[in-house]
């Protein structure tokens, strides 16, 4: 299906876009959902890009998420993480990660994350698959073997030391710059693109790869496409569908249309 002009996108109103929404999941096959820092946003964890309080307006990346800056400054890096740690752990899903649980119930999904916190998982997205891996768990520096809670719990260094390997030390389970994703993650993504009918991008800027190439792979196979996301981005243009509104808004209201839609 090829994409609408924007202009097509601008003419429908709010009601009219999550109408839409709710008319083409509605009769989806298989639901393809990529998320991105925007669908956390209304549960008070910061973005990345967003202008005034994005992580990345604060601080630069070369020096806290790339296996270099880890290698320079350890003890930064992790309580840079510890950091973010607390607040997620402090932080409740929202609206949007539980309409996506209820969207699940009414139709065959694929959810994929670039998300490091465990919202979806805790809001009932058990089977979520994480391409950026988890800020909540921890792993072996050398070997990327996982490291238990008791091990840190019972270690004094920031970092801690690994028990995996004499050299290791503990560093967040999440991919950096310059890292490869999980290959079997991108695997079932990228199976789930191909073989989705709908595919929706919510609260990512879209500009991070292999990511941001769902959609597009999908499309190629034939998908529908939707994006929820206040600000246009790369991927605005290339979408079926526009829904230019909070997750936490437009989601719910979405199900909420369903009958009707
Ligand atoms: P970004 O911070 O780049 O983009 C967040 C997007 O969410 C923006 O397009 C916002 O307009 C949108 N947004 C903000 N509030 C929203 C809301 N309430 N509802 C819907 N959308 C909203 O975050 P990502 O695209 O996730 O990588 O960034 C991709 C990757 O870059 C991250 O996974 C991270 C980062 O560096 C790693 O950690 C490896």
């Amino acid at each position: 299906m090829s994409a609408p002009p924007a202009a097509v996108h601008a003419k429908l109103g709010r009601m009219d876009a999550i109408h839409a929404l709710a008319a083409r999941l509605r009769r989806a096959r298989h639901i393809l959902v990529l998320t991105g820092a925007g669908i956390s946003a209304e549960s008070g964890i910061a973005t990345f890009r967003d202008t005034q309080d994005g992580l990345w307006a604060r601080f630069r990346p070369e020096d806290l998420a790339t296996p270099e800056a880890f290698r320079r400054d350890p003890a930064l890096v992790w309580r840079w993480y510890a950091w973010r740690r607390e607040q997620v752990a402090a932080a409740q899903p929202n609206a949007a990660h539980r309409a996506l649980v209820e969207l699940a119930q009414r139709r065959p999904v694929t959810l994929v994350t670039q998300n490091v916190d465990d919202l979806h998982q805790r809001a009932g997205s058990t089977d979520a698959i994480c391409l950026h891996g988890s800020i909540m768990r921890s792993i072996c520096s050398v070997t990327r073997l996982e490291i238990g809670a008791d091990w840190l719990a019972a270690q004094t260094g920031e970092p801690p030391r690994s028990p995996h390997h004499a050299d290791g030390l503990a560093r967040p389970g999440v991919v950096w710059f310059g890292e490869n994703l999980p290959a079997d993650a991108l695997d079932r993504a990228n199976a789930a693109a191909r073989d989705c009918d709908a595919v929706l991008a919510i609260g990512t800027s879209a500009l991070v790869y292999p990511a941001a190439g769902l959609p597009a792979l999908a499309q190629r196979h034939g998908a529908w496409f939707a994006e929820i996301n206040p600000q246009p981005t790369p991927l605005t243009p290339t979408a079926d569908l526009v829904v230019a509104q909070a997750a936490g808004l437009a989601l719910p209201a979405a199900l909420a249309a369903w009958e009707d839609a």
